[in-house]
């Protein structure tokens, strides 16, 4: 294997009949490269990194037909060179966006989640999109959250004085326009250049909680300082191999502001999604940054490298010494690691699936929801603990349901990151408060003048 290549000697080949190409870390040279689409489709790369453009058109696999063009491998320690490629890919991302976001229709067009997945999709990149939207193996579990909620239905109450609806509720000790956070999901700026640093200001405009993931796009650190005064910020962790990792991210989340750590519990590895791997995207998250990470298996594949799969209970033990943050533990799945959860000293609990995203054939979040309140009941544990579920949440009513099986809040991922790609941080504010707006219509329709009024008998769970 030749010595890798510095960006220098790169960048002198930038004419026709002179050029060389990066794509995915390799060099090429194509000067006598017959691209279908001639020679003007290349030129603006002659000598540097192309690999944001050639994702945005094609599939890795492609690279094959340029195999013998390899020049040999870039100096991956080459700060020219990383610079150069995340310009790029900047680039790539603003022009591409751009353009097909003017395409959209105006946003008071969008009426419901729906509306605006449908809108993400037509402008995002084939390979963000298929991340965002990929689940395990055949995508049952994925299907089940939202055809679960679809099988309970609702037993309003009448004549009860609605004229005003409050849906305002404390999370976690914060205050949160109605029931709802947003919950951590990993690479934002597949959907936006400016990631999550937009969604941390769009929850600030609609008043929810924000829970920051680890393997976000953006740094901790640009996370919480974009925080607004009195926004609340919780902090999702992926447990790293390295402890010494997994506590400075604990340090940090602390002193930028966090309230609670939510460990996720459901991912010894990330799971086996096939959207994902048949695209191969090069991505890491911004925790990465630094490390050699394999990125020719998908983006899951990559990301999944951060994380240890040996967490156990004694871990979480562990967590709760080295940190002042409230302790959470997200992606609970029975009844019997509830009342454990709880035991153990954790303050609340995610009942999750991981939006389908982890094992094909879990249980929906609701499903699950029921299983554990009647557990934790039985242990006489339920007024010790907070319990959050996701999975599905699509419509107002789906918050009223899950509340009214016993759910403190709910979470959002998918439709927060759709809200992104399609408007960006409006889109996200506008996602947010249709949900908002869906749940006070519940609240007045089932003859509930606030959060608190809303009953276990007024879900019929028969169907489930
Ligand atoms: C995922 C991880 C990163 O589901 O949470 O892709």
């Amino acid at each position: 294997m030749s010595a890798p290549i510095p960006f220098k000697t790169v960048a002198r080949h930038n004419r026709p009949g002179d050029a060389w190409i990066i794509i995915n870390e390799n060099v090429y040279d194509i000067s006598t490269f017959p691209h279908p689409g001639g020679l003007e489709v290349l030129a603006p790369y002659l000598g540097r990194d192309a690999t944001a453009a050639f994702l945005a058109q094609h599939n890795l696999d492609m690279l094959a037909i340029v195999e013998q063009n390899l020049v040999g491998v870039i100096d991956q320690e080459d700060e020219e060179w990383k610079q150069e490629r995340q310009a790029a890919k900047n680039r790539v991302i603003e022009s591409g966006l751009s353009a097909r976001r003017a395409t959209l229709a105006p946003i008071s067009h969008i009426l419901n989640t729906r509306d605006m997945a449908q809108a993400a999709e037509s402008v995002m990149e084939p390979a963000g999109w298929a991340y965002y939207a990929s689940a395990a193996d055949d995508e049952v579990t994925l299907g089940e959250n939202e055809a679960a909620l679809g099988r309970l239905w609702l037993r309003p109450r009448v004549l009860v004085d609605v004229s005003k609806v409050d849906t305002s509720v404390q999370l976690l000790g914060a205050p949160s326009s109605f029931p709802l956070y947003v919950t951590a999901t990993a690479l934002a700026k597949l959907a936006d250049p400016q990631g999550e640093v937009a969604i941390t200001r769009a929850c600030a405009k609609a008043n929810v909680p924000y829970m920051c993931p680890t393997l976000s796009s953006c740094s901790l650190e640009e996370m919480t300082s974009a925080r607004a005064p009195g926004q609340t910020q919780w902090f999702q962790l992926y447990v790293n191999k390295d402890r010494a990792l997994a506590k400075d991210l604990l340090q940090r989340a602390e002193a930028g502001g966090c309230k609670a750590v939510l460990v996720t519990v459901d991912a010894p590895q990330l799971g086996r999604r096939e959207r994902d791997m048949r695209f191969k995207a090069p991505q890491k998250s911004a925790v990465q940054e630094g490390d050699r990470v394999d990125t020719s298996r998908g983006t899951a594949n990559a990301l999944s490298s951060f994380i240890d799969p040996s967490l156990s209970w004694k871990d979480i033990e562990w967590i709760a010494g080295v940190t002042r943050l409230t302790l959470g533990l997200k992606g609970i799945q029975s009844g019997k690691d509830a009342v454990l959860a709880t035991q153990r000293g954790a303050q609340a609990i995610v009942v999750s699936n991981h939006g389908g995203r982890q094992l094909d054939y879990a249980r929906s979040g609701v499903e699950v929801l029921v299983e554990v309140m009647a557990a934790l009941h039985k242990a006489g544990l339920h007024r010790q603990i907070t319990v959050f579920v996701d999975g599905g949440i699509r419509r107002g009513t789906d918050i009223f349901k899950c509340l009214a099986l016993g759910a403190d809040g709910v979470g959002i991922g998918r439709p927060v990151l759709h809200g992104l790609a399609a408007y960006g941080e409006v889109g996200v504010v506008k996602t947010i408060t249709m949900l908002r707006d869906e749940f006070a219509t519940c609240l007045m329709m089932m003859g509930c003048p606030t959060v608190a009024d809303i009953k276990a008998e007024m879900v019929v769970t028969s169907k489930l």
